[in-house]
């Protein structure tokens, strides 16, 4: 069964899901969608409630800034990558491979 549906993303506002235990923050970058671990490696925020500027994400709490094609910590307060899940698209259907 698909995580989420490719046409319920809209580009530049990342969603939620929970998987095997894990907060994911799953985004949607033009045909593209990422999926990296939700949690800000600087403090216990929600990546998903962050803001996205073409591939990268802001941390809302503090304003850290992560590669969403990569996890890496691209700013201050964060210095640690957060995990990057792979994503596979099948016609509709988003899964996020963990
Ligand atoms: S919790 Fe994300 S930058 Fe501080």
């Amino acid at each position: 069964m698909p995580d989420l549906m490719l046409d319920q993303l809209v580009a530049g506002k990342p969603v939620r899901i929970e998987k095997d235990g894990k907060s994911i923050c799953v985004t949607k970058v033009g045909d593209e969608v990422f999926a990296i671990n939700d949690t800000c490696t600087h403090s216990d925020a929600s990546l998903a409630e962050g803001d996205v500027t073409d591939f990268k994400i802001e941390c809302w709490l503090h304003g850290a800034e992560f590669d969403l094609r990569t996890g890496q910590a691209l700013s201050l307060p964060a210095t640690q990558a957060v995990d990057v899940y792979t994503v596979k698209i099948d016609g509709n259907s988003v899964t996020v491979e963990i």
